[in-house]
C-alpha cells in the first residue's frame, strides 16, 4: 500500500484507522476520467490482496480499519464520468470504461472492511455510482445526487441501473433516472440513500472516521463475515438468503473472535479480539 502514493488523480492518506481515498481532479470537478478509473482500479485491486491478511497485524503496526472515499475540495465529491473523454469514445471504447469502473465498484464491495462514501458536494451521473458501491454514504449539507445521464443521451453506466433500485427502491430510482432531476443532501437522506447529513466537508470526514473507529471496536472477523453475507444476500430469494446467512453465522463460530466476543460478555468485561 505504501507503493500506492504516485498516484496522480488520486490522493491515498489516513485518518485514525482509515485510509481516505479522494478523488483529485477539482478543476473537471473530480470527474472520473480514464486515468481516475485506473488509478481506482489499481488501488481497489491492492486493498482486496492486501487486506485480509492484515488482520493479525504486529505491536505498533497501523492496519487499515475502513475506507473513505471523498473528493477534493467543497464543490464536488465527484460530477460524473468525464464528458469530455466520452465525446471521442466508440462504443466499445464506453464499454470498456464502463466495464473498468465495474470492477472498482466490485472491489470496494470485496473489501473486508467498511466502505463510507462521504460525498462533499456534486455526486452525479459516475460519482452518485461510485458512493453507491460504498458500504454507506454520509453526506454534507451541500451535496447534490442524481443521475442525469438520460439529458446527455445515455443511461447510468457506473451501476446506477442496478443499485439505485436496490438502495431506493424501484419506484424512487426510475423517477430519479428517467428525469435526471437532481436531489439535495436533505431529499437524499429522505429517501434513504443518504444515512447522515453533516455541516460541512470537515465535519463530513470525522463523522466518517468516528464510524470507522467504532466498527473497528467490533470483532474484525465477525463484520467482515457481517459484509460479504449481506453483499451475498443482495440479489437472492429469502429462502436462498436465508442458507447464505446460516453458513455465515456457521463459519462465525469457528473464528477465535466469536469466543472471545461471547466470554467477555459473560464474564461482564469489554471484549478485546484477535482479528481470528
Ligand atoms: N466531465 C468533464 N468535465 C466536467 C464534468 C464532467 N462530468 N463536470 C464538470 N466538468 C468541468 C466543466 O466542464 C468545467 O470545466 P471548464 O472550466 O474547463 O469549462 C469545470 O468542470 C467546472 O464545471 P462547471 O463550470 O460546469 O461548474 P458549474 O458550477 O457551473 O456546474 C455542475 C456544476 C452542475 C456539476 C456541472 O458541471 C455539470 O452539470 N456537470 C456534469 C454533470 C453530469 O452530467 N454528470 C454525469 C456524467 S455522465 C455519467 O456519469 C455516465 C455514467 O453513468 C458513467
Amino acid at each position: 500500500l505504501d507503493a500506492a502514493t504516485d498516484y496522480e488523480t488520486i490522493l491515498v492518506t489516513r485518518y485514525g484507522p482509515a485510509l481516505v481515498v479522494t478523488v483529485n481532479r477539482p478543476r473537471a470537478l473530480n470527474a472520473l476520467a480514464q486515468q481516475v478509473v485506473a488509478e481506482l482500479l489499481d488501488l481497489t485491486g491492492r486493498l482486496v490482496e492486501a487486506l485480509p491478511s492484515v488482520d493479525a497485524p504486529a505491536a505498533g503496526e497501523w492496519v487499515c480499519r475502513g475506507v473513505i472515499v471523498t473528493g477534493t475540495g467543497e464543490k464536488a465529491f465527484v460530477a460524473g464520468a468525464d464528458i469530455r473523454e466520452m465525446s471521442g469514445m466508440t462504443p466499445e471504447q464506453a464499454e470498456a470504461y464502463a466495464r473498468d469502473m465495474h470492477r472498482v465498484t466490485l472491489n470496494l464491495e470485496a473489501l473486508p472492511v467498511p466502505v463510507i462514501a462521504a460525498v462533499n458536494g456534486f455526486a452525479l451521473g459516475g460519482g452518485c455510482e461510485l458512493a453507491m458501491a460504498c458500504d454507506f454514504i454520509y453526506a454534507s449539507e451541500n451535496a447534490a445526487f442524481g443521475q442525469p445521464e438520460v439529458s446527455l443521451g445515455l443511461v447510468p453506466g457506473f451501476g446506477g441501473s442496478v443499485r439505485l433500485q436496490q438502495r431506493v427502491g424501484v419506484g424512487i430510482a426510475r423517477e430519479l433516472i428517467m428525469t435526471g432531476r437532481r436531489i439535495t443532501a436533505a431529499e437524499a437522506h429522505r429517501i434513504g440513500l443518504v444515512n447522515q447529513v453533516f455541516a460541512d466537508h470537515a465535519a463530513l470526514l470525522d463523522a466518517a472516521r468516528d464510524t470507522v473507529d467504532t466498527i473497528a471496536a467490533q470483532a474484525p472477523t465477525a463484520v467482515a463475515n457481517a459484509k460479504a453475507t449481506m453483499n451475498a444476500v443482495a440479489h437472492r430469494s429469502v429462502a436462498d438468503g436465508l442458507d447464505v446467512e446460516a453458513a455465515a453465522f456457521r463459519a462465525a463460530f469457528t473464528t477465535e473472535d466469536s469466543r472471545i466476543g461471547r466470554d467477555a460478555f459473560l464474564s461482564k468485561e469489554s471484549a478485546s479480539f484477535s482479528g481470528r
